[in-house]
């Protein structure tokens, strides 16, 4: 018998402004035309999933899968202060509707990196009615959710805070720099008030997708300052979650410090494209670190994946990653579902293009789209998981 419980999620995921291409109205868009340059290149086009979303969703369909991660864009819904676009709204309803028929999951994300730019330039997440704002944005998407039932509010708060710390000037030691206690409060705040309001008017299970830094001392000097760093990186915000119907876990790798804070990567360890080190079970190790600090709190795997030009490693960590998703659950942790980042190679914020974490290639010119043999080895995967 498997050891995946009946109606595992088997997934993928994305994000809007990765995907979808021409989000002229946010925050990144904004950013991404700075001069001189901030970022490697500008997301133009991106994926044009956009208008080309049926075409991934077959794709994910043929792929034997049941479910897709996608967020839908708040800059686009609301491209100016308290002006909604139904067009836009009706287009997300349609892009529900299509997951639906194609008989997958939708998990939808209200709020993946991007900002409307007015919000953002107006104070963003700082603003003392930040909130309200969020939430005016969320009663306005609850109308379309009908067959969801699974929402994530904000991905990778921790993460996100220290992107903006960064564009703030903050500076990191060789990594992202600590969030500022504003902006976590601030994304605190308008979680808070998405999951009541989501909870008041709608039957949907509510949670938000917190990256697993995992922070790990580099030798045993720095014991102390790992633990340091993993409450303000990981635990604050799973500590958040545990008022919440789940909690989504996002794993790429562990995280090491030396006793001075600096991220460093230990000798032994090969590094992905990004530069984090290569483990395929950071997902179990992430799984367990969560399940440990909130305990009964329903896990789901909203990303995992590998950033590799070379598709053979990519395979390997796929395989890694779903055995140690399955010894988690052998030991008899809640974790009901897995996605994997990413459906298709996509811009990767500041790092462009040159990333590459898809399963599925897409031409940047013609968005033909062509599976890897990771996509069918995840295929075949599955088949065998579900077993
Ligand atoms: C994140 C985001 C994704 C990234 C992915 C790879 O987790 O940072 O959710 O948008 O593209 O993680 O870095």
């Amino acid at each position: 018998m498997s050891t995946f419980p009946q109606g595992f999620l088997w997934g993928t995921a994305t994000a809007a402004h990765q995907v979808e291409g021409n989000n002229t109205t946010s925050d990144w868009w904004h950013i991404e035309h700075i001069k001189p340059p901030v970022v490697a290149e500008p997301s133009g086009d991106a994926c044009d999933s956009f208008h080309r979303y049926p075409e991934d969703i077959a794709i994910i369909k043929s792929l034997g899968l049941n479910a897709y991660r996608f967020s839908i864009e708040w800059a686009r819904i609301e491209p100016e202060d308290n002006f909604f676009s139904q067009a836009m709204i009706d287009h997300y309803r349609a892009m529900i509707v299509e997951t639906i028929k194609a008989g997958l999951e939708p998990v939808i994300t209200l709020q993946h990196f991007t900002l409307p730019q007015w919000f953002r330039t107006s104070g963003g997440w700082q603003r003392s009615d930040a909130a309200e704002i969020f939430t005016r944005y969320v009663e306005k998407v609850i109308p379309i959710l009908d067959g969801v039932k699974r929402v994530v509010t904000i991905n990778e708060p921790n993460i996100y805070a220290g992107i903006l710390a960064a564009q703030a000037g903050v500076q990191g030691k060789g990594f992202l720099p600590q969030p500022r206690p504003e902006d976590v409060q601030g994304l605190i705040a308008a979680h808070r008030a998405a999951v009541n309001i989501l909870k008041l008017k709608t039957q949907l299970d509510v949670g938000w997708s917190v990256a697993n830094l995992l922070l790990l001392p580099a030798d045993p000097s720095a014991e102390e300052k790992a633990r340091e760093l993993s409450h303000i990186y990981d635990d604050q915000f799973i500590e958040v979650s545990r008022a919440d119907d789940f909690i989504g876990v996002q794993s790429y790798s562990v995280t090491f410090t030396n006793s001075a804070g600096e991220i460093v990567l230990p000798e032994g360890y090969i590094p992905t494209d990004m530069g984090y080190a290569y483990l395929p079970d950071a997902v179990g190790r992430a799984i367990r670190y969560v399940n440990d600090k909130a305990p009964g709190l329903p896990i789901f795997v909203t990303e995992n994946g590998c950033s590799s030009h070379d598709d053979v490693l990519r395979q390997e960590y796929l395989r890694g990653a779903l055995e140690a998703v399955a010894s988690c659950i052998a030991e008899g942790r809640d974790v009901r579902g897995y996605f994997h980042w990413s459906l298709l190679d996509n811009f990767e914020w500041a790092a462009g293009y040159k990333q590459k974490f898809g399963l599925v290639d897409c031409d940047r010119t013609t968005f033909v789209r062509t599976p890897k043999p990771s996509a069918y080895l995840y295929k075949e995967l599955v088949q065998h998981y579900s077993r």
